[in-house]
């Protein structure tokens, strides 16, 4: 198999495809991607065999901002037989993969693809039970164990392969499903939901998405993403001069400031953290964090960068990087992550956790 196969937002296959070369021959595995405008996906053929496993292993997904699914592929089987799809699939899989932990089978996430998302659903069943007979999955679902995918791009026409477990989306075609949650003020909400689900590992949250921990909320209004917050219990500092659904208001939990997000200084020395997702441009709020991170003023914070009209892999890229030499320079050592989330439209969503900061010499855990 010496294919990389990528899922994307739809029109975003460019970007992801430039992603993909670029973080690729930083492993020294070069390749070509081709893409297809629209089609919500991006596949990367490397030039020498095992290479694509080698990406399936060590290019840490969690690196990648326009991919939403990575695995390792074979060539497209094409022209199946509606009669039986399922003895080609199991025979190309076999031997590839042995007691694969989990079975997905998916399509591109794009409005012509619906009628075959249900396909995909009804095969699934009699698909899964062929591949525990040949030993290509477990008898279990594992999640330790590799995923194995099949990606129909059209009737009869797949690439399969496989994910592994600790690089890859744990999530179907590589979208957490959220429900909106009924009383919260705008859409927006679940963007900020996402976010946590995709970069905070779940058996963290009790410790970073704390009861009672104080939260910034830069460009608040209508409240969404204070809503998610309150949620948690969090004391939230909404800073907007729009106003706020008075819900949230009532809950006792907000302090609503009318002020400039970008002039505004928090008061406390204990905010864990600053949200943002004021429309401006990506350089102006990339320099408002690194504002906050090089001064400590939150430990953790989540915000949007805008994308412009072209090149927007390389915009998004140099506005990380300026980031990262900001708290180089200062002596802080954080991870930074950025992914084009599902809720995500022209934009893309950035996580900082600032983990500690050299001072005098010695480090200063936070
Ligand atoms: C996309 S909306 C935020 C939606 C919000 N996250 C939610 O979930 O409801 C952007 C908000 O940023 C605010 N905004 C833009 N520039 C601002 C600034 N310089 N200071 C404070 N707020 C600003 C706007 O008033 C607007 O309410």
């Amino acid at each position: 198999m010496n294919k990389v196969i990528l899922y994307c937002r739809q029109g975003f296959e460019k970007e992801c495809a430039a992603e993909i070369t670029d973080k690729a021959g930083r492993l020294e595995v070069y390749g070509f991607a081709r893409v297809k405008d629209n089609s919500g996906y991006v596949s990367f053929e490397c030039y020498q065999q095992g290479d694509a496993d080698k990406l399936g292993r060590e290019l840490p997904f969690s690196g990648l901002i326009f991919a939403r699914q990575m695995f390792v592929a074979g060539e497209l089987l094409e022209d199946l037989s509606p009669e039986d799809r399922i003895t080609p699939i199991t025979a190309a899989l076999s031997g590839v993969v042995e007691r694969g932990g989990d079975l997905r089978v998916e399509v591109a996430d794009t409005n012509e693809s619906k009628e075959l998302m249900k396909f995909c659903r009804k095969f699934t069943v009699p698909l899964r039970s062929a591949l525990r007979n040949a030993g290509v999955l477990g008898r279990q679902d594992s999640a330790q164990r590799p995923v194995v995918h099949v990606f129909f791009i059209a009737p009869g026409y797949c690439y399969i392969g496989y994910s592994y477990s600790f690089n890859n989306s744990p999530f179907y075609m590589g979208i957490p499903r959220l429900r909106f949650p009924a009383d919260a003020p705008s859409r927006s909400t679940l963007k900020l939901e996402e976010a946590f689900h995709v970069f905070i590992p779940h058996d963290e949250w009790d410790e970073r998405l704390a009861n009672g921990m104080y939260a910034v909320d830069l460009g608040a209004c209508p409240g969404g993403w204070t809503w998610q917050l309150v949620k948690r219990n969090m004391w939230v500092y909404s800073v907007d001069n729009g106003p706020m659904a008075q819900s949230l208001m009532d809950t006792g939990q907000v302090t609503w400031l009318r002020e400039d997000g970008f002039r505004y200084r928090p008061t406390r020395t204990n905010i864990s953290w600053m949200v943002c997702d004021m429309v401006e441009k990506p350089a102006k709020v990339a320099a408002l964090m690194g504002q906050w991170l090089v001064n400590g003023w939150c430990r953790e914070t989540i915000f949007n960068l805008k994308l412009p009209m072209k090149k927007r892999y390389e915009e998004v890229s140099r506005n990380l990087e300026h980031l990262q030499s900001q708290l180089n320079e200062a002596g802080i050592n954080a991870r930074i992550q950025a992914r084009q989330l599902y809720h995500d439209r022209e934009e893309v969503t950035v996580h900082v956790q600032r983990l500690w900061a050299a001072v005098g010499g010695r480090r200063d855990e936070r």
